[in-house]
């Protein structure tokens, strides 16, 4: 019982209570696309864990049914969220209609998070981006902050309403839209070498997300917000290591915003297993995070819990860069990995308190061993959230 849970899905069962009828689901607009998937926004009426009668969720399903593969990629996912169970800072199944697989028709439900996902949220909000870091580094002091929290609210916004400085009190929660991506976040490998193509035949990304057009709101975000998400995101790693679950492809178009501040990590399963069975490589449209994986990943295909930690300090930086493209200006290929084998690492976004400098550093150790766990890293970001929050 060594193999990793991924590589188990087959072992795994299907759990017949997760079934939800097929005439109670409701399909709506498309929240986002890729090679092998799509993500729809549905209606559910009576769907589990809601007293709602009818609720809004989002439902998963491959682009194409007769690719097996897709489709088997899409089971295992569909495996592994029943195994994983349930956790605040993890997008939750809530149910599936399995019954017309034998057609290639498979549906998994899960929760709706109605910011889409963090990378474009960041873009989105950069211009009102409230910066609580000074030049040095440091976190200013509460009352400093709080100060400049409302002299830079009035700066984005004008001081006419007393709604505006409200604000404040919202500044833990970040409530805003999203909309599609727009920079490639995928590299294409030949498989079977792990070399990376010169000639990347990359056309899209693997996932592209839509904007809501239901999704108006519109607020600020701070450097308290980017603290909080970073020690969510942690402790949803953390709830996933701890069932031997690999994400994979963590990063920060990965990572959804639901209600109240809350994000949620989404995504797992799907696309690693692509990676082990080298399917990429026959669709011809091969896809790999090249910028966020870890360095064994790319040179020996080595996948763990602590490969998990290394694109966990990229999305760290994604976050306080506000959503830019990790290596800035470098291109995912050959001479990226072999100027990280050589040591090169990203240096701490300029908007990142000083603590992250050495979060990130030891996220990207060479050797995954001296990398901290996320329960660590859960433990590290809260005790500085203690004295910056
Ligand atoms: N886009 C992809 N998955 C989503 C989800 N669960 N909620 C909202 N938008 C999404």
């Amino acid at each position: 019982n060594k193999l990793p849970i991924d590589e188990q899905t087959e072992l795994l069962p299907y759990d017949k209570r997760w079934e939800f009828p097929r005439n109670r689901l409701t399909l709506g607009i498309q929240l986002g696309t890729g090679c092998f998937g799509r993500v729809v926004k549905a209606e559910a009426v009576g769907i589990k864990g809601s007293d709602e009668i009818v609720k809004t969720v989002a439902v998963k399903m491959v682009r194409s049914q007769s690719n097996v593969a897709a489709m088997e990629a899409l089971i295992s996912e569909l495996k592994i969220l029943i195994h994983l169970g349930s956790h605040l800072n993890v997008v939750n199944l809530l149910g599936a209609c399995t019954k017309k697989i034998s057609k290639g028709e498979l549906l998994i439900i899960v929760e709706y998070c109605r910011f889409g996902n963090l990378q474009s949220y960041l873009v989105n909000h950069r211009s009102s981006f409230i910066n609580l870091v000074d030049e040095f580094g440091n976190m200013r002091s509460n009352n400093e902050a709080e100060e400049f929290d409302y002299m830079l609210r009035d700066e984005c916004f004008g001081n006419t309403s007393s709604e505006d400085n409200d604000l404040v009190s919202h500044v833990t929660k970040s409530l805003g839209s999203s909309s599609g991506r727009n920079s490639l976040d995928y590299e294409c490998p030949e498989m079977s070498s792990l070399e990376i193509m010169e000639d990347a035949l990359v056309t899209e990304s693997f996932w592209q997300y839509q904007q809501d057009p239901d999704v108006t709101l519109n607020r600020p975000i701070s450097t308290r917000d980017l603290i909080s998400w970073s020690y969510q995101i942690a402790r949803g790693m953390d709830y996933l290591a701890s069932r031997k679950v690999l994400h994979g492809d963590l990063a920060a178009r990965n990572v959804l915003l639901a209600d109240d501040g809350v994000v949620k990590v989404a995504d797992f399963g799907m696309a690693k297993k692509m990676y082990y069975e080298g399917n990429y490589e026959k669709s011809g449209q091969g896809l790999m995070p090249v910028k966020w994986m870890a360095i064994e990943s790319l040179t020996d295909r080595i996948f763990s819990s602590q490969s998990d930690v290394w694109s966990f300090g990229v999305l760290l930086w994604e976050l306080f860069s506000l959503g830019k493209l990790p290596y800035p200006g470098m291109e995912a290929g050959h001479l990226l990995i072999k100027t990280i084998q050589q040591g090169y690492r990203m240096e701490k976004p300029d908007n990142a308190p000083n603590f992250f400098g050495e979060i990130l550093s030891n996220c990207w150790k060479t050797d995954p061993k001296d990398r901290p766990t996320f329960s660590q890293l859960e433990a590290t970001i809260c005790s500085h959230m203690e004295s910056s929050i």
